[in-house]
């Protein structure tokens, strides 16, 4: 395993999602592994104040190194135990060494490709709606119904709103917004109009509405519907509803998010997701009794899934100087 391939496989592992695109993975080349630890100071203080969704974030670069090590016949064996104390505002994951015989991932192909889909779908044909039942399982509850997911938009504007109403909420989520193409960090990290497919305009009224408009926009109860996305929502093939364990750690769930997205992907499908229905408690109970998911298993994520109405746009990403340590 030479440190150029090792160079390459973080390269591929950079492509992960990671919650609002902060991108918390961090890498050490070192002879013949890859050190993986968590950059503390990319932690949402307000928005994931666990580190539930740093987790989530954290498992699925690990999933796409697994991947990409894979389409060079790499089998990926993880450490968990021994690492070093970092310190210096960084926390060691977990290690990972390389043994020769791996089969390729078959969602290997899909890795460079996936990304982020929260503009509008094509109205969604019954052969869409079909297809995405392939990914109905012990993990994932498909939901197609119109009504259902008229319902499915209602909730998940309600429990977006609930955490929107936190002026903390929203100045972090703010801090992270790259609205204008000059903002420095705008190909780098966090969330860029474009990714939000929002036009200038409409960036610049964000800014507004969740900025110094909201209070009063907030009081005359404007302010729901000028960010509701419901109806997109309600627009959507299906919302795919993604269930787990209630005893698996988040970052073993973070692999599984990713493959799950993986494989929307190979199926020609975007996505966009949905995380409000499950981290607002009220929100995620109420989901998991309407679709019958099992009391042992916990609502981590929820996708809203279609096809595509236009093309793609470059991925912001940190150059991988910068995820080196
Ligand atoms: C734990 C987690 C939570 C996320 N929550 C949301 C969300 O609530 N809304 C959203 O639009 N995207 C959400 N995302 C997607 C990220 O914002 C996205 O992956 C990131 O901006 C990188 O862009 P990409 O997916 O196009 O590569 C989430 C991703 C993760 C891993």
């Amino acid at each position: 395993m030479t440190k150029a391939i090792l160079r390459r496989l973080v390269e591929d592992a950079i492509t992960a999602p990671s919650v609002h695109n902060v991108q918390p993975a961090r890498w050490r080349i070192e002879d013949n592994s890859l050190l993986l630890a968590e950059d503390l100071s990319r932690r949402l203080a307000v928005g994931d104040p666990t580190g539930n969704d740093a987790a989530i974030s954290l498992g699925a670069a690990a999933e796409a190194l697994r991947i990409a090590a894979s389409r060079e016949g790499w089998h990926v064996v993880e450490e968990r135990r021994g690492l070093p104390d970092l310190g210096a505002g960084l926390r060691a994951i977990a290690r990972y060494r390389f043994d020769r015989g791996a089969d390729v991932d078959p969602l290997a192909g899909w890795l460079g490709k996936r990304a982020s889909w929260r503009g509008n779908f094509l109205v969604p044909t019954e052969a869409d709606r079909a297809a995405v039942q392939q990914f109905a399982g012990a993990d994932a509850t498909i939901v197609t119904a119109p009504d259902a997911l008229a319902l499915l938009g209602r909730e998940f504007d309600a429990a977006s709103y609930g955490f929107m109403r936190d002026g903390a909420f929203r100045g972090e989520l703010l801090g992270w917004m790259r609205l204008r193409r000059r903002h420095p960090c705008w190909a780098r990290d966090g969330l860029n109009a474009e990714a939000m497919a929002l036009s200038p305009v409409e960036a610049i009224g964000a800014n507004l509405v969740l900025g110094p408009l909201f209070s009063p926009l907030d009081r005359l109860r404007v302010a729901p519907a000028l960010l509701a996305e419901g109806a997109k929502v309600a627009a959507a093939a299906a919302v795919i509803l993604f269930h787990r364990p209630v005893v698996e750690a988040p970052f073993e769930s973070g692999r599984h998010f990713l493959r799950l997205w993986l494989g929307i992907e190979r199926a020609g499908m975007g996505a966009a997701v949905l995380a409000a229905l499950a981290d607002d408690p009220r929100a995620a109970s109420h989901v998991a009794s309407t679709h019958g998911i099992a009391a042992g298993q916990r609502l981590v994520s929820a996708f809203r899934v279609g096809r595509r109405s236009g093309p793609g746009f470059a991925r912001a990403r940190l150059p991988i100087d910068a995820v080196l340590f």
